[in-house]
C-alpha cells in the first residue's frame, strides 16, 4: 500500500525536527528552541476577579484552594474556551448563556470544548459571586420561595446536600430558579450546567475534588456542611431578583 502524500510529509518533517534535536547541544526543556506557537488567544473571554481575599472563605475553604481554583482551574476553562471560539469565530459576538443553550448548533469541532470549558467559565463565575459571605439564612421572597418548593429551610438545605454528595464523580449540584420564582435542585456532571437546558442558576456548589481536596481529602460530605458558612445571601437573594426580572445571564 503506499503512503499517503500528506502522511509522508508529517513524517518527513518529524524526521527534519528530531534530526535538528539531534545535531544540537543539550539544553533545558525552557530553553528548546522550538517553533513558537501562536500566542493564545486573550478574548472573547477573560478570567474575572475574585471580588473578596482568596482568604475570605477559610469557613468552608482554605487560602490555597482558592487560589489553586480561581487561579489555575477557571483560568485553564477561560483560556481553553478562547482557543476553540478562535476557530469557530462566529461565536465570539454570542453571550455565553446563549452559546451554552445552543450547543448542537456550536461547529462539531470544537462543540466539547465549548461545551466543557465554555461551561467551566459560567460555572465558576458564578461560583465566586455567591461565596465570601457569613452564611445564615436568606430573607424575604427567595426565603419564602424555599418554604413554598422545599417544605422549609431544613429540607432545603438536607436535599441540597444530598444532591452535592450523591453527585457520582466530578460535577456539581445546582438550585436553578424558572422566570416565575421556582426552585429546583439539579445534579450535573463535568462541567454541564442547567443553562445548557435553557434554565437560569440560582446557585450552585463544586463538588469536583479540585474544590475541597487539600483541606478535606475525601470528606466531601463535610465540605458540602462548611460550605453553607461561606455563603453571602444578599448575593443570591439578588439572583434571584435578577432571574426574575430576566436579567440574570450566568
Ligand atoms: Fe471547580
Amino acid at each position: 500500500m503506499s503512503m499517503h502524500p500528506g502522511r509522508r510529509l508529517l513524517l518527513r518533517g518529524a524526521l527534519t525536527v528530531a534530526g535538528a534535536a539531534l545535531a544540537a547541544p543539550r539544553r533545558g526543556l525552557a530553553q528548546a528552541p522550538a517553533a513558537a506557537p501562536a500566542a493564545a488567544p486573550s478574548g472573547p473571554f477573560s478570567l474575572p476577579p475574585l471580588p473578596y481575599a482568596a482568604d475570605a472563605n477559610e469557613a468552608a475553604i482554605d487560602a490555597r484552594t482558592m487560589e489553586i481554583h480561581h487561579g489555575a482551574h477557571h483560568r485553564a476553562y477561560v483560556n481553553t474556551l478562547n482557543a476553540a471560539v478562535a476557530q469557530a469565530p462566529q461565536l465570539a459576538s454570542l453571550e455565553l448563556d446563549a452559546v451554552l443553550a445552543n450547543l448542537g448548533q456550536v461547529p462539531e469541532a470544537v462543540r466539547t470544548a465549548v461545551r466543557n470549558n465554555g461551561g467551566g467559565h459560567a460555572n465558576h463565575s458564578m461560583f465566586w459571586q455567591i461565596m465570601g459571605g457569613r452564611g445564615g439564612q436568606p430573607g424575604g421572597e427567595l426565603m419564602a420561595a424555599i418554604g413554598r418548593d422545599f417544605g422549609g429551610w431544613d429540607r432545603f438545605r438536607a436535599e441540597f446536600e444530598r444532591a452535592s454528595t450523591t453527585q457520582f464523580g466530578s460535577g456539581w449540584a445546582f438550585v436553578t430558579v424558572a422566570r416565575e420564582g421556582g426552585l429546583a435542585i439539579v445534579q450535573k456532571p463535568n462541567q454541564d450546567t442547567p443553562l445548557m437546558d435553557g434554565h437560569r442558576v440560582l446557585m450552585g456548589n463544586d463538588v469536583w475534588e479540585h474544590a475541597y481536596y487539600l483541606r478535606y481529602q475525601n470528606r466531601r460530605a463535610e465540605y458540602v456542611r462548611n460550605w453553607w458558612n461561606v455563603l453571602d445571601w444578599g448575593k443570591i437573594e439578588a439572583r434571584y431578583a435578577a432571574a426574575r426580572a430576566g436579567t440574570l445571564k450566568i
